[in-house]
């Protein structure tokens, strides 16, 4: 696998397309989910400079803090339970504007301003999510949750 990551200029998208050839490229040739879910953070994150970026894992009934990025985040989510949990039950991408808006918010840090949760599938089964905050209202929109979505769709489990 490519030792170094490429991160490309120009608009969003264009930065998704390019970190996301690259994680097919990683998805090709590793197939631990961890050591995928741990390198996959970590490009997310140092593509864009997110406050925080990571998955949480499905054990039971509750998510459990699995690869991340990022400061210290809690580690266990009951179904339903925040925008994470929420994201599992409904087994789909949850977009917050505004984290103080979304009732049952759970604040890991209160820098954290905007929230976007996207689920892993394994068949339909929801395996984990990949949870990314940032430190500004409103930073995410349709854009990442379609680019997103195609680079969970490259983890299997
Ligand atoms: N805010 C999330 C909890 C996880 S942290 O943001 C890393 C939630 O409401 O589910």
């Amino acid at each position: 696998m490519a030792e170094n990551l490429i991160i490309s200029d120009g608009t969003k998208e264009q930065k998704y397309q390019t970190l996301l050839q690259q994680v097919i490229a990683l998805a090709e040739n590793e197939s631990d989910t961890i050591a995928l879910m741990a390198n996959i953070s970590s490009m997310i994150h140092h593509t864009f400079g997110f406050f925080w970026t990571g998955f949480y894992r499905v054990y039971g009934d509750e998510l459990v803090l699995g690869p991340f990025q990022g400061p210290l985040a809690c580690t266990r989510i009951k179904f339903g339970r925040g925008v994470c949990g929420t994201s599992w039950k409904r087994a789909e991408t949850v977009i917050v504007a505004d984290v103080d808006k979304f009732p049952g918010h759970i604040a890991c840090s209160s820098a954290s301003r905007s929230e976007i949760v996207v689920p892993v599938f394994e068949d339909s089964r929801v395996t984990a999510v990949l949870d990314i905050d940032s430190d500004k209202t409103d930073t995410f929109d349709e854009t990442d949750k379609e680019w997103l979505e195609k680079i969970c769709g490259m983890i299997v489990g």
